[in-house]
Formats: C-alpha cells, structure tokens, sequence
C-alpha cells in the first residue's frame, strides 16, 4: 500500500524554481532516502509533504486520498511528522515546555500536568533526561531525539527527517539508523535524507534522487553501487578522495598554552603556516568551548592564546547560531567582519557600502562555490549547504594567516565537500596553518598533515604512524586516555 504520493510539485520562489515537477511514492513500512546535490529542492519537497510549503502545483496523496495541507497540523492529523534540518526547539523553553509547543492547548496546562506529559514521553521513548531542563543545554544528538520521540508521542507514521545524520557522531548515527530499522519493523514509513552514500546503503529500501528541482531516478537500495549512486546524484563521475597538501611548514601562526575552561584542561597546541592541523574527535569532548576561545568568545580560567601571525578567520561550526546572520542577505553576510570594524575596500568607502562593488564580490563567491543563489536573497531563504558555504566563502575572502575551521563540510553536498576541502588544501599551500576541528574522521584523513584526538577536554598526539582509520576512531573513544 502507497502511504505517500507526491505528484509532478512545482514551486517557484522568485526566480528559483525549487521544484520542477518532482515526485515520490513511499510505501508502507519502507524507508525511502531523498538524495540530491545542495539545492536540489530537497528541503522543499518534504516542507511539502508537511503543509509548509504550498506547492504552485501538482498533487499529493496521503493513504490514497487526495489532499490540500494548510499547514503542519493538517499533516499531523494524517500521520506525518518532519524533524526539520535545523532544529525548531526553543532553547529558551524546558523540555516539557517544548513537548507541549503545538499540542492543542499545550502550553495553558498547569506546571504539573506540563511535567507528567512530558515524563510520560522521555520514559516511553527511553530518553535519559529530566522534564525540566533548558532545551539549550541537551547535547544536539539528544535535541534530536527529544524532536523525534515528540513527533512519535502525536501518531506520526510517516516520518520525514531532513539529514538527521549531519549533526551526529558516528555512533549516534548507527543508534539513528537502528531506530529506523526499528520504525520500519513497526510499519512506520519513513524519508530519510542524506548526503552519506553509506548511511543511505545501510538502511534504505529504495531512494530517489533529484536534481535543480526535478527527479533523476528512483531505485531499489539492495544491490546498488555507491559509485552509481553518487554518479545519479551529480550527473557525473565522483572525485577521488584527496590527500593532505604537500607543503613546506613554517613559522608558528598560533599559539595556545595551558588552555583551561571547562571542559578543557591545560590544551597546548602549535600552528604552523603551510600545514593542516586536525583536531579529531567526537562532539562534546570541548570542540565548542575550544572554538569559542580560539574565536575570543569565551573567558579562560587559565592559559593563553596568542595569534603570532594575523589575521585569523574561522568557518564555524554551528552556521545558524554563530555563522551567519539569518536576516541579512547573501553579500552583507560575507563582509560581516569588516562590516563589523566600520568596513574596508573594496566593498566600504568612507565607512559607506558602495552596493556595486558588494555585488560584484557577492557574485564572485556564488560563482567559486558554486551557491544557488543572488547575491541579496536573505541567508535565511537559503538551502543548509548553500548556508554552508557562505561561512566558508566569507573566511577564506582576506587570505587568512591562521584558519579555524568547524566542520567546514557539514551539510554539503559529495562534490561541494570535495570543492572546499580542495580550498582549503590550497590555503595551507599559499601557507596558511589551517586548524580543522572536525567530528568526520574521512575529512580529518584527507586532509591533515598532524593530527591529535581532543578527548574529554584534553588533547593526545597522534604519531603519522598511526594515522590509520582504526586507530584514530580507538583515540576518539578514549583510547589513549585509558
Ligand atoms: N523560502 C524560500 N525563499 C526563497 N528561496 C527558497 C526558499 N526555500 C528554498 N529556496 C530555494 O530553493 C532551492 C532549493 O532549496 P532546498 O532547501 O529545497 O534545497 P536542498 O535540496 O534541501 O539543499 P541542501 O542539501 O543544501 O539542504 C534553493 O535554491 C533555495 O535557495
Ligand atoms: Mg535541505
């Protein structure tokens, strides 16, 4: 039985045409993966599916029967739930709070009733934290679970979730996948997207691919190759993963000594120009803390930090909290930074903008990067990857010296991943000392010239000899530390 029947959507905003006649057909009890490149209207598609988005025109069909969603809880009523790519919780709120947020007069029960709602749900869903804690302190993987049990607490059977995987580490990631498998036992269906070939081989049933808007081709999941995956997705072959720059390695760029804020304890580290220094570890083991130092957000207790050679850019890891400014347009996020200190040439004259020269600068970093977008659409109307790469776009416009970057592939796309760690290979070759922070161990592998394992807030050297997949991931889970 077809649960799902999207049918021939179109959707235009201005000049983009998002959706170009796609369509999907999920049935019952399958898992469906949605793959495409960064803007292919994935996103889209699936707002659709959940009231969001009204398409322009074309059909869907919910259970057989047509239907006009007018919004979120319309497909709530018929069964379908989005975990969205950039969470809708409010951090501000408690977890009870935020589980009663849409449930028909949700928010006027009383503190009490508020609290045994929500325990009822974290002990059904065997999430491990209490009612009342602040939504902005939960890790991101249990956010996400706390997203997922609230669409299973309201009947949801469709379940669609919109790269779930790009905020986790990979053993939250097999935990997701075993859900769905799960889910799928359960007769739920469910959509899953992802930009990881491999997550889709090792859970999906059938996956359909999409491109500028329009579908390419579905296909069974059992039996299919990555390289042919990869190849529909792009439209054609994929790059050869690459290997770290060849450098010459230089004077110290940056120095740290003693670096001491919770959880970070005595953090000593050296960057050099011309080389790639990767910090590799799993999320929550001070890779927040540490960003936020390096970028002088954060007070040490103890330590110090000197920047030997300015100036210093970051690419950092959250996009939306910190990255760029959501309501602001494509160009003013990118000279944020000079923005920031009264503007510089080109695109400020006399602490004045001059709006042609932001354009043309606006163009040229669409053009590198390949961004779907103008140069003024507001970063908020953007697709995740094409937020992505504004944040990369935007540091490596003034030729840093020294280069912090957060996860600079998250959300991005097989060949955009491919084009910005080409980017920044050719930065440590011009001779800047790149710091990557990274959670993907293929990234910090395909890149790095050193390496060392940030571990429960400290950091362990990792000799070129054991510069190997097994051990690394061993490092991560705290094998040096025992
Ligand atoms: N509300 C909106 N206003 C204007 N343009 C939009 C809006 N939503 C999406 N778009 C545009 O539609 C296109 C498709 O975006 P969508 O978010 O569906 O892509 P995606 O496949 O999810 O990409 P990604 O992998 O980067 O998340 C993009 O060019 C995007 O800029
Ligand atoms: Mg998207």
């Amino acid at each position: 039985m077809l649960r799902v029947e999207l049918t021939e959507l179109r959707k235009r905003f201005g000049s983009v045409q998002a959706l170009d006649g796609a369509g999907l057909e999920i049935a019952a009890g399958e898992v469906h993966a949605l793959l495409g490149e960064n803007g292919a209207g994935k996103t889209t598609l699936v707002r659709a599916l959940y009231g969001v988005v009204r398409p322009d025109s074309g059909s869907i069909r919910i259970d057989g029967e047509l239907v006009q969603l007018r919004g979120p809880r319309d497909a709530l009523e018929l069964g379908v739930g989005l975990v969205h790519q950039h969470f809708m919780l409010v951090p501000e709120l408690s977890v009870a709070e935020n589980l009663a947020l849409g449930e028909r007069g949700g928010l006027l029960l009383g503190p009490r009733a508020l609290r045994s709602h929500a325990a009822g749900i974290l002990e059904r869903y065997d999430l491990g934290f209490r009612p009342d804690l602040r939504v902005g302190e939960l890790s991101v993987a249990q956010k996400q679970r706390l997203e997922i049990a609230r669409a299973l607490s309201r009947g949801v059977e469709i379940l669609v979730l919109d790269e779930p995987t790009a905020v986790l580490v990979p053993s939250e990631i097999d935990s997701l996948l075993e859900l769905l498998s799960r889910l799928r036992e359960q007769g739920c269906s469910v959509l899953f997207i992802s930009h990881k070939l491999d997550e889709i081989t090792a859970v999906c049933d059938r996956v359909t691919v999409l491109r500028n808007g329009r579908n390419v081709a579905t296909r069974e999941v059992p039996g299919i190759e990555l390289r042919e995956l990869g190849e529909l997705m792009v439209g054609s072959e994929l790059p050869p993963p690459g290997q770290p720059p060849r450098t010459q390695v230089g004077p110290v760029v940056l120095r740290a000594r003693g670096l001491t804020t919770p959880p970070l304890v005595g953090v000593d580290l050296e960057l050099r120009a011309g080389e790639v220094f990767a910090i590799a570890g799993i999320d929550g083991n001070g890779q927040t803390p540490l960003e936020e130092v390096l970028a002088g957000v954060r007070v040490l207790e103890s330590g110090s930090l000197e920047l030997v050679q300015p100036p210093l850019a970051l690419i950092s890891g959250d996009r939306q909290r910190t990255g760029l400014v959501l309501g602001l347009g494509l160009d003013e996020n990118l000279v944020l930074e000079e923005a920031a200190r009264g503007g510089a040439p080109p695109e400020y004259r006399f602490g004045l903008v001059r709006p042609r020269e932001l354009r043309r600068s606006a163009s040229a970093a669409i053009e590198r990067l390949g961004i779907r977008a103008a140069p003024d659409d507001p970063v908020r109307t953007l697709s995740g990857g094409n937020q992505q790469k504004i944040c990369v776009a935007r540091a490596l416009r003034r030729d840093p010296c020294a280069l912090i970057a957060v996860n600079p592939t998250r959300g991005l796309d097989v060949r955009a991943t491919a084009q910005v760690r080409d980017e920044l290979r050719a930065q440590a070759e011009r001779g800047a000392g790149l710091l990557l922070i990274s959670t993907d161990l293929d990234e910090v592998l395909e890149l790095a010239n050193r390496i060392a394992v940030l571990f429960r807030g400290q950091l362990y050297p990792v000799a070129p000899a054991e510069h190997t997949r097994e051990r690394i991931g061993e490092l991560m889970l705290g094998g040096a530390a025992a």
